[in-house]
């Protein structure tokens, strides 16, 4: 019985140390997976409307803001673009980890 209970106790341990680095998984690398569902690279890539830089030029705040409220983060960063950002309708997870993602979008 103690032996059965030892390899249950191995095993659940065994298994935790595979499990939580999986579910530990950065805000960053989960919003480049929202990113990439969400096609934002469609508008955004190195031709048109790069992101490259978004993390030098936005603060987290902005960057939230143009996701979850596009007009009103044009309006209050005067666009004059004739192309709008759309409103896209994300979990306030999604737009979490999208935030952290494009913090790490800094020009080297
Ligand atoms: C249909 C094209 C399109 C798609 C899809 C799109 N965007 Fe945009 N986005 C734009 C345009 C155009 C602007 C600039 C709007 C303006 O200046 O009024 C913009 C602006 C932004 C900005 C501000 C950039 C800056 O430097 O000021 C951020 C951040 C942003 N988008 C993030 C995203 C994210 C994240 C997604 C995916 C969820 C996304 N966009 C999807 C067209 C798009």
């Amino acid at each position: 019985m103690k032996r059965l209970v030892l390899a249950v106790v191995t095993l659940v341990v065994v298994a935790t140390c595979y499990v939580l680095p999986l579910a530990a998984q950065d805000a960053a690398g989960e919003g480049q997976k929202v990113f990439a569902r969400e096609k934002c690279a469609m508008c955004h890539n190195a031709k048109m409307n790069s992101l490259g830089s978004v993390g030098t030029t936005l603060t987290a705040e902005q960057i939230r803001q143009w996701i979850e409220n596009p007009t009103e983060a044009a309006k209050t960063s005067k666009s004059t673009s004739k192309m709008k950002m759309p409103k896209k309708n994300l979990t306030k997870a999604d737009v979490d980890n999208l935030v952290a993602y494009l913090q790490t979008m800094k020009a080297s």
